[in-house]
């Protein structure tokens, strides 16, 4: 089977994602059937597609007639058995291992024996998912980010069991809709949801040891860093449940390591209703009238907490590597299409040399003694040979 453009897309769940998902397929081109088990979610999904498109004509992206073949190339259905002539369908339904082997055992029936299956989940392992299927090789991940129609990355799971075909095969198609792709190992979190880790936890940390607040914390890292938001707001623009939520399930999944040690300042934060943005508090006040705490402009603490933070996540990013979940360019393209940053962290490494980088977590490490600040074995080897991770 070849997956060539515009064949039939079938999306399954028409939540957040799953709308964002079918849209993308819509706008590439393809003809494509979103289902769910319930209608309102259906119609909620239509409306939000219409509405986004509308936008998107107004902005000039689409002209009107372009639009309305995208809308009339996209059905709604609240039967799975409308997937029978999809060549792949992406599931994006509740983060559940059980109701998801149940979709795909009941997929696996309607769909033809080439059409491959995949899946968007964001914390459940590959394999797991695929071990309800007779065919396990024509199953993926296909991982997209929040909001899809407009996050450029998309993270391309093989599982231990996913033939290299039909891998490049979704390569290629995810390609097309205009996305940026990196393919990773099915190992916790992927690329982006483990790599960023210490963006928020070494934050969390720095603001638990006392050493500054938590708009002091976002001034530096934007400041002084360069990046997009602060860990607090984005914290609270992602919702302190679904980031603590996040962190927990890596942690759990890397058996403990303490490199992914949730927060109590997190939890507590959740468990106080202090969600974020959408509950009007989350470590900032967002109701009407508050006024947003000023930092402590203090450039050499500031110094002191991004470079804290920043060789974090480069001795993250070097792991990711290390353990070969991807290459080193995947890496760095994943992390400034998935989450924005201002640079690859391994360009920034080498940047700095990977020396600097080693002498900073070496003197966290002798400081606390704590694993969390164990430098990887890789930054050692390109330190001491005084190469670079980007060649
Ligand atoms: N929200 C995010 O930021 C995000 C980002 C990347 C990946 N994901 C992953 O995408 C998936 C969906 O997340 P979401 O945030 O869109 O969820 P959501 O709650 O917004 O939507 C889930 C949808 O699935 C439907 N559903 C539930 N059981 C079903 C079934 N048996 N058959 C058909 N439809 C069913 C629900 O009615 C709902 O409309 C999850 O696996 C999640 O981990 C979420």
């Amino acid at each position: 089977m070849e997956i060539k453009m515009k064949v039939k897309i079938g999306v399954v769940g028409a939540g957040t994602m799953g709308a964002g998902i079918a849209q993308v397929a819509a706008q590439a081109g393809h003809r494509v059937v979103l289902t769910d088990t319930n209608p309102e979610q259906l119609k909620k999904a239509e409306q939000q597609i219409s509405s986004s498109l509308l936008k998107l004509t107004e902005k000039g992206k689409f002209s009107p007639e372009e639009a309305e073949e995208i809308k009339n190339n996209m059905a709604y259905s609240t039967q799975l058995s409308e997937h029978q002539e999809a060549a792949l369908v992406i599931e994006a339904i509740v983060e559940n291992l059980a109701v998801k082997h149940q979709v795909f055992t009941q997929l696996e029936q309607v769909v033809s024996p080439t059409c491959i299956l995949a899946s968007n989940t964001s914390s459940l392992s590959i394999a797991s998912i695929g071990s309800c299927l007779q065919d396990p090789s024509r199953f993926l991940g296909i991982h997209f980010f929040n909001p899809a129609t407009l996050m450029p990355l998309v993270e391309v799971i093989p599982g231990v069991a996913t033939s290299n075909e039909n891998t490049q095969r979704i390569e290629e198609l995810i390609t097309s809709w205009h996305k940026t792709v990196v393919v990773c190992k099915d190992t916790p979190g992927f690329i982006v949801n483990r790599v960023a880790r210490p963006f928020y936890g070494e934050a969390l940390r720095i603001y638990e040891e006392g050493l500054a607040d938590f708009a002091t914390i976002d001034w530096a890292m934007t400041t002084i860093g360069g990046f997009k938001m602060g860990p607090f707001t984005l914290m609270d623009y992602i919702g302190n449940d679904i980031n603590y939520t996040v962190t927990e399930t890596v942690f759990a999944a890397f058996y403990y390591d303490p490199r992914f040690k949730p927060s109590f300042t997190q939890k507590r934060h959740m468990e106080a209703g202090f969600l974020g943005r959408k509950t009007g508090r989350g470590f900032y006040n967002y109701q009407e009238g508050s006024v947003a705490p000023a930092p402590n402009r203090n450039e050499a603490l500031g110094q002191q907490i991004f470079e804290r933070i920043l060789v974090l996540l480069i001795n993250e990013a070097a792991d990711a590597v290390f353990m070969q979940v991807a290459s080193p360019a995947a890496v760095d393209l994943a992390m400034t299409k998935g989450v924005n940053y201002p640079k690859g962290l391994l360009a920034w490494a080498d940047e700095l040399g990977a020396g600097w980088v080693l002498e900073r977590l070496e003197s966290l490490f002798a400081e606390y003694g704590e694993d969390r600040y164990r430098p990887n074995p890789l930054l050692r080897r390109k330190a001491r040979e005084q190469s670079k991770f980007i060649l």
